[in-house]
């Protein structure tokens, strides 16, 4: 992971390979963003136009390279857009968000794989804007190369470059506590949420519902969480029928792993339920090719349940925070779970499966029950659920239903507040009946329009009497089909981590409500 440091050094005499800078989109072309006087000095004050004629607009995303002025030690200038500069006359103020920080900083880290050190010039008005850079240097830093052999016979090379090694982010007060503070928690964070990125990148034949319980019982052993994992046959003599009806078809058991972090001073409690299958083949109502390359993705949920569990307790939040991860395989075999069998579930409600590929919310339906036994006082949910909320909301913004509406724009604030796109979605009372069973309590599927919304509402059925609940489809933005942007790679992205992060600083900060 790129090495992150503060900075009071001055651009020119700074030893790194390069200088990163921001430019923002003016009225008139081109601007040089606060950070880069010192640049901006030793181009004669005629950089903005030196850009300009370089192509420059200032647009988020866009990455200029030029070479660093005369006298300075670094050899080239990258030059990363920050979109729009901002209104100093608006209410907000005159400081660049952090969004657009994150962005930027991403953007420059992943263009500088290859490279030992840079230094960031972006604009920072305070530690707000240190954390945002921080996290964007290294979530953009990010690659997963496990897998990567050999380049031209040498093992070093592992095929690509590898990621920037050492962050100097310039403006930073080294002394200052508030800086050094929000640092290190876009250390940790960033840390947290590229091993949840690892987790769902690591092919399935190598991350199994036991191999994904051992990760976690190591990371909690470490972090000084409490761990208990229940095996197949814990969750059998438990009567977790829906995990294991989902995890009988195949060779790799299944497994549900409850990770408790506990300050001594913590007043609330909050739950977070991930959805965990290793690999969706869609059972035996097998998916066909086309839909089952990417489905390693489907524990995107329990990775980002289970890296805010651990940030959490490395960043010491006076709350209470207990994760369940939901693990499972979903295969098709002689010994799966056919569309038609019934299942009891841990609630003791029974399902009538009628489509063994809607699989996730008969795990979660288990873990929403067991997770409500402790009342806690909130149950947030995180699941690549189903296909329909891709459909609504594209492949970057993920749905938030709740049986609670306050809670529910209490999540997409959070969301929004840390970058991450979020909106909100009914939970239509007619779509229930859709789900009515000749057999049993209910069945796992419903009408086909509103497949999110149906699914939330089946969720709803297994979240104790009273308590408050959220559940976040990520389908869309858990993992990147298409190309980089920003500070997000290809593959797993670490969708609802930092959602995750927040509502716990939120809830340990009292500001819940
Ligand atoms: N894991 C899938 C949903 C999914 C699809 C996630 C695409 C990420 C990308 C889920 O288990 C699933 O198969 N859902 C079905 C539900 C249907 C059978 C009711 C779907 O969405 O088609
Ligand atoms: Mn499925
Ligand atoms: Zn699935």
């Amino acid at each position: 992971m790129t090495a992150l440091t503060l900075s009071t050094a001055a651009a020119p005499g700074l030893r790194a390979d390069a200088i990163v800078i921001g430019v923002a989109k003016g009225a008139k072309g081109p601007v040089v963003a606060p950070g880069a006087e010192a640049v901006d000095k030793a181009y004669d004050g005629k950089l903005a136009g030196v850009l300009g004629t370089l192509g420059a607009s200032g647009a988020e995303g866009e990455l200029t390279k030029l070479p660093a002025p005369a006298g300075f030690k670094a050899p080239i200038v990258v030059a990363v857009g920050l979109g729009a500069e901002p209104d100093a006359k608006s209410e907000e103020g005159e400081g660049y968000d952090a969004e657009a920080l994150r962005k930027a900083a991403g953007v420059a880290a992943r263009a500088l794989a290859g490279s030992k050190k840079a230094a960031f010039a972006l604009p920072v008005d305070g530690p707000g804007a240190i954390g945002a850079i921080g996290e964007g240097v290294l979530l953009g830093a990010y690659a997963f190369d496990a897998y990567k052999e050999t380049s031209n016979g040498s093992a070093k090379a592992k095929n690509g470059k590898a990621p920037l090694a050492e962050a100097a982010l310039l403006g930073g007060k080294p002394r200052d506590a508030a800086h050094k503070g929000a640092l290190a928690r876009a250390v940790t964070v960033g840390e947290e949420l590229n091993r949840a990125r690892d987790l769902i990148n690591t092919p399935p034949n190598d991350l199994d519902p036991e191999a994904f319980a051992a990760v976690a019982q190591a990371a909690a052993k470490e972090h000084g969480i409490k761990v208990q994992v229940l095996d197949e046959k814990a969750l059998a003599k438990g009567g977790y029928g829906g995990i294991l009806g989902v995890g009988v078809g195949s060779a790799a058991t299944p497994r549900l792993v409850k990770l408790s972090y506990t300050h001594p001073k913590a007043e609330k409690h909050l739950a977070f339920v991930g959805k965990g299958i290793t690999y969706d083949s869609g059972g035996i109502s097998l998916k066909p090719a086309g839909h089952n390359e990417t489905m390693k993705c489907d524990m995107s949920g329990a990775a980002a349940v289970f890296a805010a569990v651990v940030a959490a307790a490395r960043l010491g939040l006076e709350v209470r925070v207990t994760g369940w991860l939901a693990l499972a395989e979903n295969m098709p075999s002689g010994t799966a779970v056919r569309p038609g069998d019934v299942l009891r579930m841990y609630s003791g409600k029974t399902v009538e499966v009628l489509n063994t590929d809607a699989e996730g919310r008969l795990v979660l339906a288990d873990a929403l029950w067991a997770a409500s036994q402790d009342k806690p006082d909130a149950i947030v949910d995180v699941a690549t659920l189903t296909g329909a909320m891709m459909l609504a909301l594209g492949s970057r913004t993920f749905g938030v239903m709740s049986n609670d509406d306050a809670f529910r724009s209490t999540v997409h604030e959070a969301a929004e507040e840390v970058g991450e796109p979020a909106w909100p979605m009914p939970l239509p009372e007619h779509l229930r009946k859709g789900m009515e069973s000749q057999v049993a309590d209910i069945a796992n599927m419903g009408e086909r329009m509103g497949g999110g919304l149906v699914a939330g509402l089946f969720l709803r059925e297994f979240v104790g009497e009273g308590i408050t609940w959220a559940h976040l489809d990520i389908a869309g933005p858990a993992f990147n089909e298409g190309g980089p942007f920003g500070y997000t790679p290809k593959g797993g992205t670490g969708s609802a981590v930092r959602t995750l992060v927040r509502l716990a600083e939120l809830t340990a900060s009292g500001d819940l409500g």
